[in-house]
């Protein structure tokens, strides 16, 4: 048996399938890999790419890592009263309660530290009306959001993801000026991610066409953020001194971190090092985050099923979302099922081979997404077991 199998059969042999495990010892090499390529700027945890609690806390103990990236103004709420701070929520938000709770927090607490993202006239008016209803005269926080993509022939050709509409420094001027014009509202950061360099890998398997064309863009994409972003900030810095100038994700942290207007970088997939970022050249994060399932029938010869297994991630529906069979190696999804609700069938060379009772384990596509469907982590520290917490399912919490 391979050790790293034989690592995880003995250090897990008294629990029951499924669980989710976290390999303590890759997970923090992961950090410290991230930190050495964000250096000297700090990380923003993404805490999305995380959802667990307990370990977002420990991550944001470390040196090299401050503040949260929220992906929900409840969460960052609900972290804040768990005495989480200064927490970023990186998507706009019209959740009128959360948005007044926000506005009290404000004032009550002013050491937390929330602000929430904008990048529209209409998400103000959210804001301000909801700070009038909660009769809070603290100012709340907010933070632009600046489109990242790359447009091509005067704008026809658009490359990146359809985040926020604000794409040039007059447009980002003109919200500033905007939010500056209302007496409830502090502007403390613009944010600018980068979708197109920072989660697509510039080394698809068995795609090398892609892959260079993919570099080329991205290229291209960097030098004009890079440019566009420093004019931006440095416009927006002349009406309202920013705190925050956020950008980046696990994978351009070192290009992002380089840009001098650039004052810290998001990162929070690289800690569990999920299958979609196994394809980049700049960098190799070791695969922290597993999950084991049991085998449970025998339908044929050739074949192995687990029990459940339907783990896929979000995004454009394709094989890179699927869960990957990782250990004992040569095992395949079957491509007429994939990875089933209930139970997913294994084919391939091991699989003859695998009785019942026996353990497959599985690493996932995206980060935190794993922990929607366990609510609790085995944390895994040389070859033992040390600790079982709570993933935010476990706490009873599921924001998205
Ligand atoms: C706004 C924002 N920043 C940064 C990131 C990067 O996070 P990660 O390092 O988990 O890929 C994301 C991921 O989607 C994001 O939405």
């Amino acid at each position: 048996m391979p050790d790293r199998l034989a690592r995880l059969e003995a250090a897990t042999a008294q629990l029951e399938p499924p669980f989710a495990l976290v390999d303590l010892d890759a997970f923090w090499a992961n950090a410290a890999d991230l930190e050495r390529r964000a250096s000297p700027k700090p990380i923003r945890l993404a805490s999305k790419s995380v959802r667990c609690r307990e370990l977002q806390g420990r991550v944001l103990e470390r040196p090299g890592f401050s503040g949260t990236l929220a992906y929900t103004l409840p969460e960052a709420l609900w972290l804040a009263e768990r005495g989480f701070e200064d927490l970023l929520v990186a998507y706009p938000t019209v959740d009128r309660r959360a948005l007044c709770a926000l506005a009290r927090l404000s004032a009550e607490r002013p050491g937390a530290r929330i602000a929430v993202m904008v990048d529209c006239p209409a998400q103000l008016d959210e804001i301000e009306a909801a700070r009038a209803r909660a009769r809070a005269d603290a100012p709340v926080r907010v933070c632009i959001d600046l489109d990242a993509g790359l447009r091509l022939l005067g704008g026809r050709i658009r490359i990146g993801v359809k985040r926020s509409p604000v794409h040039t420094p007059a447009q980002a001027v003109a919200l500033a000026r905007a939010v500056l014009a209302r007496d409830g509202l502090a502007l403390v950061g613009i944010m600018a991610y980068e979708a197109q360099t920072a989660g697509l890998g510039d080394a698809p398997p068995g795609r090398p066409a892609r892959a260079l064309a993919l570099r080329a863009i991205q290229s291209l994409s960097a030098r004009e953020l890079s440019a566009r972003r420093a004019e931006a900030v440095a416009a927006v810095d002349a009406l309202a001194q920013l705190e925050i100038v956020n950008g980046g994700g696990t994978g351009s942290l070192q290009l992002t971190a380089r840009e001098p207007a650039v004052t810290e970088v998001t990162a929070g997939s690289g800690l569990y090092a999920p299958t979609l970022f196994d394809a980049y050249r700049s960098f190799r994060p070791r695969p922290a985050a597993l999950f084991a399932l049991p085998v449970v029938r025998r339908p044929s010869a050739d074949v192995a099923t687990v029990l459940g297994g339907g783990y896929i991630a979000s995004g454009p529906a394709g094989a890179d979302r699927l869960p990957r069979p990782d250990l004992p190696a040569g095992l395949r999804l079957d491509r007429q099922e994939g990875a089933g609700e209930v139970q997913t069938p294994l084919l391939g060379a091991r699989s003859a081979r695998l009785r019942v009772g026996e353990r497959v384990w599985f690493r996932h596509a995206k980060a935190g997404e794993l922990c929607e469907h366990f609510n609790t982590l085995h944390l895994l520290a040389g070859d033992r077991i040390v600790e079982e917490i709570p993933t935010y399912r476990g706490e009873g919490q599921c924001f998205l």
